[in-house]
Protein backbone atom coordinates (compact mmCIF):
# COMPACT_ATOMS: atom_id res chain seq x y z
CA UNK A 1 0.00 0.00 0.00
CA UNK A 2 1.34 3.21 -0.73
CA UNK A 3 1.89 5.21 2.47
CA UNK A 4 3.74 8.70 1.60
CA UNK A 5 3.08 10.98 -1.08
CA UNK A 6 5.65 13.28 -2.52
CA UNK A 7 4.63 15.91 -4.54
CA UNK A 8 6.50 18.96 -6.12
CA UNK A 9 5.30 22.23 -8.22
CA UNK A 10 7.66 21.36 -10.99
CA UNK A 11 9.95 18.21 -13.24
CA UNK A 12 12.85 21.20 -12.67
CA UNK A 13 12.47 20.14 -8.50
CA UNK A 14 13.12 16.75 -9.04
CA UNK A 15 16.88 17.11 -8.82
CA UNK A 16 16.32 18.33 -5.06
CA UNK A 17 13.21 15.99 -4.34
CA UNK A 18 15.00 12.66 -5.61
CA UNK A 19 16.63 12.43 -1.92
CA UNK A 20 13.27 12.19 -0.40
CA UNK A 21 12.48 9.55 -3.06
CA UNK A 22 15.80 7.23 -2.32
CA UNK A 23 15.27 7.48 1.27
CA UNK A 24 11.59 5.92 0.67
CA UNK A 25 13.38 3.20 -1.42
CA UNK A 26 15.78 2.38 1.32
CA UNK A 27 13.41 1.87 4.21
CA UNK A 28 11.34 -0.18 1.57
CA UNK A 29 8.32 2.47 2.21
CA UNK A 30 5.76 2.60 -0.82
CA UNK A 31 5.42 5.81 -2.58
CA UNK A 32 3.49 7.88 -5.24
CA UNK A 33 5.13 10.54 -6.90
CA UNK A 34 3.92 13.15 -9.25
CA UNK A 35 4.21 17.15 -10.40
CA UNK A 36 1.16 18.99 -9.25
CA UNK A 37 1.42 22.72 -9.37
CA UNK A 38 -0.45 24.94 -7.21
CA UNK A 39 -0.40 27.92 -9.74
CA UNK A 40 -0.47 26.26 -13.42
CA UNK A 41 -2.65 23.03 -11.95
CA UNK A 42 -4.88 24.30 -9.37
CA UNK A 43 -7.77 21.69 -9.96
CA UNK A 44 -5.19 19.33 -9.82
CA UNK A 45 -3.92 20.59 -6.87
CA UNK A 46 -7.02 20.73 -5.07
CA UNK A 47 -8.19 16.71 -6.08
CA UNK A 48 -4.98 15.72 -4.57
CA UNK A 49 -5.40 17.16 -1.42
CA UNK A 50 -9.29 16.13 -1.09
CA UNK A 51 -8.23 12.34 -2.25
CA UNK A 52 -4.89 12.14 -0.01
CA UNK A 53 -6.40 10.22 3.03
CA UNK A 54 -9.16 8.36 1.23
CA UNK A 55 -5.68 6.57 -1.39
CA UNK A 56 -4.22 5.59 1.93
CA UNK A 57 -1.72 8.35 2.30
CA UNK A 58 -0.21 8.97 6.03
CA UNK A 59 1.75 11.67 4.90
CA UNK A 60 2.72 13.98 2.24
CA UNK A 61 5.42 15.44 1.64
CA UNK A 62 5.58 18.39 -0.87
CA UNK A 63 8.26 20.28 -2.83
CA UNK A 64 8.40 23.77 -4.12
CA UNK A 65 10.59 26.85 -4.85
CA UNK A 66 10.29 30.74 -5.08
CA UNK A 67 6.31 31.62 -4.48
CA UNK A 68 6.20 28.14 -2.78
CA UNK A 69 2.33 27.89 -1.82
CA UNK A 70 1.84 24.41 -2.65
CA UNK A 71 2.71 23.01 0.70
CA UNK A 72 0.74 25.20 2.50
CA UNK A 73 -2.44 25.04 0.22
CA UNK A 74 -2.13 20.69 0.47
CA UNK A 75 -2.40 21.01 3.97
CA UNK A 76 -5.25 22.97 3.56
CA UNK A 77 -6.68 20.61 2.26
CA UNK A 78 -5.81 17.07 3.81
CA UNK A 79 -5.87 16.44 7.55
CA UNK A 80 -2.82 14.64 7.06
CA UNK A 81 0.84 15.71 8.02
CA UNK A 82 2.38 17.73 5.12
CA UNK A 83 6.02 17.92 5.22
CA UNK A 84 7.45 20.75 3.24
CA UNK A 85 10.83 21.21 1.26
CA UNK A 86 11.93 25.03 0.64
CA UNK A 87 13.63 24.78 -2.83
CA UNK A 88 15.92 26.93 -4.55
CA UNK A 89 14.59 27.26 -7.68
CA UNK A 90 15.49 29.42 -10.65
CA UNK A 91 13.08 31.52 -9.71
CA UNK A 92 13.85 31.83 -6.01
CA UNK A 93 15.51 35.19 -5.18
CA UNK A 94 18.04 33.33 -2.59
CA UNK A 95 16.24 30.80 -1.35
CA UNK A 96 14.62 32.97 1.67
CA UNK A 97 11.35 33.43 -0.47
CA UNK A 98 10.60 29.23 -0.27
CA UNK A 99 11.86 28.78 2.94
CA UNK A 100 9.38 31.82 3.97
CA UNK A 101 6.48 30.63 1.79
CA UNK A 102 6.26 27.19 3.72
CA UNK A 103 7.30 27.92 6.68
CA UNK A 104 5.26 31.40 7.63
CA UNK A 105 2.04 29.36 7.67
CA UNK A 106 -1.36 31.02 9.88
CA UNK A 107 -2.24 29.34 13.14
CA UNK A 108 -4.30 25.80 12.49
CA UNK A 109 -2.55 24.83 9.43
CA UNK A 110 0.82 23.57 9.85
CA UNK A 111 3.73 22.63 7.46
CA UNK A 112 6.48 20.86 8.73
CA UNK A 113 8.96 22.60 7.06
CA UNK A 114 12.83 21.26 6.62
CA UNK A 115 16.14 23.33 5.76
CA UNK A 116 16.48 24.42 2.43
CA UNK A 117 16.80 21.76 -0.49
CA UNK A 118 16.72 19.15 2.75
CA UNK A 119 15.06 16.68 0.79
CA UNK A 120 16.55 13.89 2.61
CA UNK A 121 15.27 15.50 5.85
CA UNK A 122 11.94 15.43 4.74
CA UNK A 123 11.87 11.60 3.82
CA UNK A 124 13.44 10.83 6.93
CA UNK A 125 10.91 12.29 9.08
CA UNK A 126 7.76 10.82 6.61
CA UNK A 127 9.75 7.57 7.64
CA UNK A 128 9.63 8.27 11.76
CA UNK A 129 5.63 9.33 11.11
CA UNK A 130 5.07 6.13 9.35
CA UNK A 131 7.14 4.48 11.65
CA UNK A 132 4.99 5.46 14.74
CA UNK A 133 2.30 2.74 13.74
CA UNK A 134 4.74 0.18 12.64
CA UNK A 135 7.92 -0.63 14.91
CA UNK A 136 9.62 -2.34 12.31
CA UNK A 137 10.04 0.59 10.56
CA UNK A 138 10.91 2.53 13.72
CA UNK A 139 14.37 0.05 14.69
CA UNK A 140 14.99 0.43 11.26
CA UNK A 141 15.39 4.15 11.99
CA UNK A 142 17.54 3.28 14.70
CA UNK A 143 19.81 1.38 12.89
CA UNK A 144 19.85 4.24 10.63
CA UNK A 145 20.84 6.82 13.55
CA UNK A 146 23.64 4.37 14.65
CA UNK A 147 24.98 4.52 11.61
CA UNK A 148 25.10 8.22 11.53
CA UNK A 149 26.92 7.30 15.11
CA UNK A 150 29.49 5.39 13.42
CA UNK A 151 30.57 7.23 11.05
CA UNK A 152 31.44 10.09 12.70
CA UNK A 153 33.66 8.10 15.57
CA UNK A 154 35.14 7.00 12.87
CA UNK A 155 36.26 10.18 11.21
CA UNK A 156 36.88 11.29 14.30
CA UNK A 157 39.77 7.99 14.96
CA UNK A 158 40.60 8.85 11.24
CA UNK A 159 41.75 12.70 11.84
CA UNK A 160 45.23 11.83 12.47
CA UNK A 161 45.93 15.21 13.60
C1 LIG B 1 7.68 26.60 -8.43
O1 LIG B 1 8.37 27.36 -9.35
C2 LIG B 1 8.18 25.21 -8.66
O2 LIG B 1 8.03 24.43 -7.49
C3 LIG B 1 9.62 25.40 -9.01
O3 LIG B 1 10.45 25.30 -7.86
C4 LIG B 1 9.66 26.83 -9.51
C5 LIG B 1 10.13 26.97 -10.94
O4 LIG B 1 9.37 26.16 -11.80
P1 LIG B 1 9.80 25.99 -13.33
O5 LIG B 1 9.71 27.35 -13.94
O6 LIG B 1 11.20 25.45 -13.32
O7 LIG B 1 8.81 25.02 -13.90
O8 LIG B 1 6.31 26.68 -8.59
Amino acid sequence: MVRVGIIMGSKSDLTVMQEAIDILNSFDIEIEVDIVSAHRTPEKMMEYGKKAQQKGLKVIIAGAGGAAHLPGMIASLTPLPVIGVPIKSRNSIDGWDSVLSILQMPGGVPVATVALNSAKNAGILAVQIVGTSDPSILSKIEVYKEGLKTKVINSSKNLNL
